[in-house]
């Protein structure tokens, strides 16, 4: 379509230059056009089409969803339509969960269904089992969760029928409520300790603190405290939206296979450092500071372009992070129960002198959800390697509720980006014997 023909207001008007051809695009709902739309801009009637290009997809929206919103200038974070905030002070992590699968906030009948749900799928076969007894005594957690999740596939054979309604649903309530027990048996595993059962009669977390540090005694309850800040962290971690572990399970998701091997896939693309492994690497910064007296020297360095301020820093909130609120009073009211952790007044430190410098202000750059979570998960007693673990099994909810809405919307397809191609034009084989 022309310029001339075109004349709605909802348009963009491109000018080839190479052609002096006018060209229209539709401007649809969120400021977007389509790429395919490009593809009419060409020099010749044969050639391809002009495509858009995005390394890292950092200005391509690739759905469009109906499940979490971030508005990253304000610093708004909403599942459903709902306040992080409100949900992290009202609702229970299994509410949360309902809410982003679901669409719709539960009633209390639908809640108790669904916690008996996951509560009465909490055991894994015990061939998983024997399977984690393979691994070395040091395996990393990550490692083994990945393979144990993707072995789960070769139990529920039935789960490839994609296309039932209620066969997925069984699938998610089965993921969601076997991944605490999983991640709980590689910690074990690497403690030399046995295996501790669920127990139906407590929390989601509860249950899963009881199967991780339970130990000596018949009976183990956490401190509602503690139990209360998991759940809170868990809500905070629930669905970030398009990221690149979530991006990776609609992938996996669209050649439409099953969602076990699909989630394995997402938790392997969360494992990495620039993505679920910040928050330890937060840690190690604290613990190398040492010392509040050594925060201005560090602030310098950071500054200079030496280093760089681990936890702080967003692709998308360039305010603060919501979470990042929430977890900081999460973390004090933690530290009341297990003891102040000495990183705590480092952190506090470097978050108030960093507030108040130019270099942090003008790039905008405020604490993300990592700066305090890996304080939390210490003083909890986790060690650092099960941390990228306590992101993935809250985000299970996530991936599935995303993978879903992928396999439903119309408009999708197996995803296949293009290339631009950039190697060799054709050239004669030459045979090993004449190679140079
Ligand atoms: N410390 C110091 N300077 C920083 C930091 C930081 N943490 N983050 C960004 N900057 C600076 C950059 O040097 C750059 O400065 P310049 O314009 O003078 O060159 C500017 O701010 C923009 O930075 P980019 O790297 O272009 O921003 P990008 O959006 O690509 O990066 C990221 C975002 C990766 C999160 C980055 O801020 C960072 O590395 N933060 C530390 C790691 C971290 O905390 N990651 C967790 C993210 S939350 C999550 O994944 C759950």
């Amino acid at each position: 379509m022309t310029a001339s023909e075109a004349g709605s207001k909802n348009s963009l008007s491109v000018r080839d230059n190479r052609t002096g051809k006018d060209y229209e695009l539709e401007i649809l709902e969120g400021d977007v056009i389509r790429a395919g739309d490009l593809r009419q801009i060409r020099v010749n009637a044969g050639d391809f089409g002009m495509m858009a290009y995005d390394p890292a997809f950092t200005n391509t929206a690739s759905t469009r969803s109906t499940i979490t919103e971030i508005d990253g200038e304000k610093g708004i974070l909403r599942y459903r339509g709902y306040p992080i905030e409100e949900l992290a002070e009202k609702s229970s992590f299994l509410e949360v969960a309902y809410l982003i699968l679901k669409g719709e906030l539960p009633t209390k009948d639908a809640l108790s269904q669904f916690v008996e749900d996951v509560t009465t799928h909490t055991y894994v076969h015990q061939n998983i089992t024997k399977l984690l007894s393979a691994f070395r005594y040091d395996a990393h957690a990550m490692g083994m969760m990945i393979s144990s999740v993707a072995g789960l596939s070769t139990f529920y054979p039935e789960a490839k029928d994609i296309g039932d309604p209620r066969t997925r649903w069984i699938q998610m309530v089965r993921l969601l409520a076997k991944m605490p027990t999983i991640a709980a048996f590689t910690y074990r595993h690497h403690r030399g300790l046995p295996y501790v059962f669920p127990e139906n009669e407590l929390s989601y977390t509860a249950n899963f603190l009881n199967m991780l540090f339970r130990i000596g005694v018949t009976q183990f309850r956490p401190n509602p405290v503690l139990e209360r800040a998991l759940d809170i962290l868990f809500i905070l971690h629930a669905d970030h939206e398009q990221n690149c572990s979530t991006t990776a399970m609609r992938v996996i998701g669209s050649s439409r296979g099953e969602p076990y091997s699909a989630l394995a896939g997402a938790m392997s693309a969360l494992w990495g450092p620039l993505h679920g492994g910040a928050n330890e690497a937060v840690l190690r910064m604290l613990t190398e500071i040492g010392d509040v007296k050594n925060v201005p020297s560090f602030i310098a360095s950071v500054k200079a372009g030496e280093r760089r301020l681990m936890g702080f820093g967003h692709r998308v909130y360039k305010a603060y992070d919501p979470r990042a609120n929430v977890i900081k009073r999460t973390a004090h009211e933690v530290f009341q129960v297990t003891g102040r952790n000495p990183l705590l007044d480092i952190a506090v430190e470097l978050e108030k002198i960093a507030l108040g410098e130019d270099y942090f202000v003008s790039r905008n750059l405020y604490p993300n959800v990592d700066f305090y979570s890996g304080l939390i998960y210490e003083a909890m007693g986790f060690p650092v390697e099960m941390f990228p673990v306590l992101f993935a099994i809250p985000r299970t909810v996530g991936w599935l509720a995303q993978w879903e809405e992928m396999l439903l919307d119309k408009e999708q397809k197996i995803a296949r980006p293009r290339q631009v191609y950039r190697g060799s034009p054709q050239r004669a084989y030459v045979p090993i014997g004449k190679r140079g």
